[in-house]
Order: structure tokens, then C-alpha cells, then sequence
């Protein structure tokens, strides 16, 4: 493995993806990477935006809600303070929690998916990850994860929509299989084993 890389961590509420990036990240800074981790939504206005609709503090409708992402998710490659090309340009590889896979699984429970896709084609054009990690979970595992973890529940933490986005996972997966490149990790496992996985995996992908 030489150069630095373009990492989108994917998987549905509580499926362990901030557990598996930190391991991620260690694995490769022991091999001498450096590693900036990022997420979406983002900790921008726009991604403050979305937390607030997200804990009831403001209404909006679902469609309204997808092109606040594409805004958060143009802004977070974009930025010139941090964005994720000027993190790459500087030479780190840069692993985000999230990135436009969750988009088309979480609202193409509600909007058409070629619209969520299409919505999203600046940033697939501007850039693509290297590689996507999804992380499989049964849904009843990651909501006793949530609520064993958190007071209150988010807007799309009922068992009922994860199950569907779940779905919707495995639908687009299907369909961009041949344009992008995807790692499906069974995560109903113990975080060990899952860390172990992820990254044999990683190294044979892009080595
Ligand atoms: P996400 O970032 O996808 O929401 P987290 O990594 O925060 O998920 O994990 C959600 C909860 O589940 C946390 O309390 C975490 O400690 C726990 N957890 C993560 N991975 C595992 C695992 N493999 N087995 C059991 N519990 C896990
Ligand atoms: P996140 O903070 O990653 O939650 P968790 O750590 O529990 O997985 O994401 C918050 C919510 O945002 C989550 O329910 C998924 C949703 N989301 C979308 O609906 N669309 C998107 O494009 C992204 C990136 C996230």
C-alpha cells in the first residue's frame, strides 16, 4: 500500500461504525498512514441544521431533508478549512462515517432512489471512495444497542425504518455494484473479529 486513501464507512444506526473506525485508524496509522476521520452530517451551520430536525427541534419533510444532505456532504468535500479534498491534497487518508451510500439508503425510504442518486452526482463526480465499508447488523441488534446507549431516540431509530434501510442497503448495493467499490462485513460479531476482517480485507482491496 502506497498512497492515501478515500474511506466511506456505511451501515444503519448502532452497527458499530465509530467502534470499527477507530480501529480502522489505528491499523493504518501503525503502518505509518497519517489519518484524518471525518462524518456527515457534518459539524457544519448545514449539518447543525440537520442534528435539529433530527432531535425535533425543527420540522421538515423528508425531501427537504435529502438536499440538506447533498448541501452538508458538497460543503464537507469542498471546505477550504477542512474539507475532505484539501485533507487527501495534504496526504492523510481520510475515513468518514458516512457519506452519499447513506443517502440513498436512508431516503429512498421515502423519495425515489434514482432521485436520491442523481441528487448526489456532484459528489460522486468529485469524488468517489477508494473504498466503502458497509457493516451488516440485524436491526434488533443495533436498536438494543441504542437505546441500551442513549436516553432518546433520533428520527430514524425505530426498529421499523432501519429494517428498511436496511433494504435499501442491499438494493443499491446491488445496483452500483459494477461503478463502486464495496466491502460488505458481517457485523453480528464480536468488535475483535469485525476490526480483523474489515482490515485483511481493506489491505487486499487496495494494496
Ligand atoms: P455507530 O457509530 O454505527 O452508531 P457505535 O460504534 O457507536 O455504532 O456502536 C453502538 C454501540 O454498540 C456502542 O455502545 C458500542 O460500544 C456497541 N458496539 C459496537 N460494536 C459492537 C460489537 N461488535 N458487539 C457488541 N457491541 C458493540
Ligand atoms: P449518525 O450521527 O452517523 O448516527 P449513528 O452514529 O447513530 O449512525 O447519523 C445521524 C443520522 O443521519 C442517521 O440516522 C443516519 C442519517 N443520515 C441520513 O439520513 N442521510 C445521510 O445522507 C447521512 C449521511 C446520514
Amino acid at each position: 500500500m502506497k498512497k492515501n486513501f478515500f474511506i466511506a464507512i456505511e451501515g444503519i444506526d448502532g452497527s458499530g461504525k465509530s467502534t470499527q473506525i477507530k480501529l480502522l485508524k489505528e491499523n493504518f496509522e501503525k503502518e505509518g498512514y497519517k489519518v484524518y476521520t471525518t462524518f456527515e452530517p457534518t459539524d457544519s451551520e448545514i449539518g447543525k441544521m440537520i442534528r435539529n430536525i433530527f432531535s425535533n427541534k425543527m420540522e421538515a419533510d423528508h425531501k427537504t431533508i435529502a438536499a440538506l444532505f447533498v448541501a452538508d456532504r458538497l460543503h464537507h468535500i469542498l471546505n477550504t478549512q477542512d474539507g475532505i479534498l484539501k485533507k487527501l491534497a495534504e496526504g492523510y487518508t481520510v475515513i468518514t462515517d458516512r457519506y452519499y451510500f447513506s443517502s440513498y439508503a436512508y431516503h429512498s425510504v421515502h423519495v425515489d432512489m434514482d432521485w436520491v442518486i442523481a441528487s448526489n452526482s456532484q459528489s460522486a463526480q468529485l469524488l468517489k471512495p477508494d473504498l466503502n465499508i458497509y457493516i451488516d447488523i440485524d436491526p434488533e441488534i443495533s436498536m438494543k444497542r441504542i437505546n441500551a446507549g442513549r436516553e432518546s431516540t433520533e428520527l430514524y431509530e425505530t426498529l421499523e425504518n432501519l429494517q428498511k434501510v436496511r433494504a435499501k442497503y442491499l438494493e443499491v448495493f446491488e445496483k452500483l455494484k459494477n461503478i463502486e467499490k464495496i466491502l460488505f462485513i458481517d457485523g453480528n460479531m464480536p468488535t475483535e473479529i469485525i476490526s480483523r476482517n474489515i482490515w485483511e480485507n481493506t489491505k487486499k482491496i487496495i494494496g
